[in-house]
């Protein structure tokens, strides 16, 4: 029988659109392809899913809990309303690290001189989950860098305190965001690290799955 069955799994998916004025936002090429196909995965070896997205143009099965979101609060705020319940929660969201201090009412005027505009961190969620997360619950993050992918990797799984880190380059051909196909390298707080062939994103959410299963097992 499948590990997944009848298991709860939060997932996280998309970019963070944060807002400037009514019109304008500071957001991230992610399409949120892998996170859906993360998702759809789940569903389909037996999980109760719940997929938080940020804006993303991609549909996903009925049988999902979808909850769409705008911006990297936003998507905390749903993420911690569910926590408590859930047995594995992956943040594939690309989340927004920063966001403006102030939200302009309507639209910002042009004028001649420059525009500065002060951004403030968000919230980091997953290290959130890491640092509160229940004995038995599995946190799984990701990493995309675009340089020394590993040493960034290892310093997120252990500073966020997850179990598992997908790891992947940002600017390399088939890997990272928009794409359907990408590269992946899997860490975890066990010292274990395996690095898999490039792949659909489709492919590789059942990777990831069947590698957080077998992490499970083997506790
Ligand atoms: N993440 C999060 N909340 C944030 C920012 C990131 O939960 N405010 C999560 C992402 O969903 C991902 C992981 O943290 O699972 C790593 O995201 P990444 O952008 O690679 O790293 P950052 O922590 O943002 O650090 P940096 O941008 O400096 O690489």
């Amino acid at each position: 029988m499948s590990y997944f069955k009848g298991k709860k799994v939060l997932i996280t998916a998309g970019p963070t659109y944060e807002r400037i004025d009514d019109v304008r936002f500071i957001g991230n090429f992610s399409t949120g392809k892998m996170g859906f196909a993360l998702a759809e995965k789940s569903l389909e070896l037996g999980a109760e899913v719940i997929l938080i997205a940020g804006p993303s143009s991609l549909t996903c099965n009925k049988k999902i809990k979808r909850i769409d979101v705008e911006s990297a609060e936003d998507m905390y705020n749903e993420v911690f309303k569910y926590t408590g319940t859930q047995d594995i929660i992956i943040m594939s969201a690309a989340v927004a690290d920063y966001t403006p201090k102030e939200r302009h009412l309507g639209k910002i005027k042009k004028s001649e001189a420059n525009l500065n505009i002060e951004l403030i961190a968000t919230k980091d969620i997953l290290k959130k989950l890491g640092h509160t997360k229940k004995e038995e619950q599995i946190i799984v993050g990701f990493a995309l860098e675009s340089e020394d992918l590993l040493s960034y990797a290892k310093g997120k799984l252990e500073s966020k305190k997850c179990n598992i880190i997908i790891a992947n380059q940002a600017n390399k051909p088939n890997s990272g965001f928009g794409g359907d196909m990408n590269t992946i390298t899997i860490i975890d707080d066990r010292g274990s690290e395996v690095n898999f062939e490039t792949a659909s994103k489709a492919q590789l959410a059942g990777t990831i799955l069947q590698y957080i299963s077998e992490y499970a097992l083997q506790h």
